[in-house]
């Protein structure tokens, strides 16, 4: 379970350029809940996700994992039980490093020794969870990362975050880059990993069909706080109009200049 209590953040404070992009927000994410987290450009989606994973500390408030207060623990310790996902294909895997490399360190969780100890088996494991992508990985075990295509790159970067089941997988507009086929691949991928393992998950998204379609829970956040939190059979009456309105009077913001879409 992941527990946000009242936490802030303000950059740059004091400065012509201060930037309140966390404002007292209080969440409560119980296990296994995957919640679709929409909002406009610079409502302060990737600066909870950086609170949560510690990239920064927040001014204020408190961060507990499973329990554990984690508000001032660095971001190379959360990262052993909280996978991360960007919009950037190029992020979370090494480019220099075969597929089997980047799953070997995926699934040894970054320990010493690593990748000497490749086996036979560890293979068979490589191309049966390879395969299950259907983009024929599985048969290029001993490629380079950087060759593959973004897509390729952000569904084998998916499966290295979940190799080991995280206790929070957070992604962040992750299929904003790819061409939308292969984006809904990966959705369709990131459905089946999130619930085969009973993941809690939080992906925040610009598309409000794609925030209604995959998860338990959608919340939508403006200017640094919640303004909407809707699960259950409230949920699932929700169509994309329903959401634009609500995101309208919530926020009161024009759609004109940002990304928000339609489906
Ligand atoms: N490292 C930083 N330094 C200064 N300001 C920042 C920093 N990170 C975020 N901000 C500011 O905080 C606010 C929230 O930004 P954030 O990136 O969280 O928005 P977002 O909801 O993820 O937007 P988008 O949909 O465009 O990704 C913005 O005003 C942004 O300019
Ligand atoms: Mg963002």
């Amino acid at each position: 379970m992941l527990e946000l209590r009242h936490i802030s953040k303000t950059f740059n404070p004091g400065t012509a350029n201060e930037r309140k992009a966390i404002s007292d927000l209080s969440l409560t994410v119980p296990d296994c809940d995957f919640v679709s987290i929409i909002g406009s450009n610079g409502a302060g989606k990737s600066s909870v996700f950086n609170a949560i994973a510690g990239t920064f500390f927040t001014d204020s408030g408190s961060i507990l994992l499973d329990g554990e207060d984690i508000t001032l623990q660095p971001e190379y310790i959360r990262a052993k039980s909280i996978g991360r996902l960007f919009q950037d294909p190029m992020r979370g895997s090494a480019p220099g490093m075969t597929i089997e490399e980047n799953l070997s360190l995926a699934a040894s969780a970054g320990k010493k020794g690593w990748f000497s100890h490749i086996t036979k088996k560890d293979r068979e494991e490589f191309r049966e969870r390879l395969s299950r992508l259907e983009m024929g990985l599985e048969d290029r075990l001993q490629s380079p990362v950087g060759l593959l295509s973004g897509g390729q790159r952000q569904a084998l970067t998916l499966m290295m975050a979940t190799f080991n089941p995280p206790k929070l997988l957070l992604l962040d507009e992750h299929t904003a880059a790819l061409d939308p086929a292969t984006a809904d691949k990966v959705l369709a991928l990131t459905k089946e990993i999130v619930e085969t393992n009973r993941l809690t998950c939080l992906m925040v998204t610009h598309n409000m069909q794609t925030a209604l379609d995959l998860g338990t829970r959608t919340l939508m956040m403006d200017r640094g706080r919640i303004v909407y939190d809707v699960c259950g059979e409230e949920r699932a009456k929700l169509s994309v109009e329903d959401l634009l309105v609500l995101f309208r009077e919530a926020g009161g913001k024009s759609l004109d200049n940002d990304r928000m879409m339609l489906g």
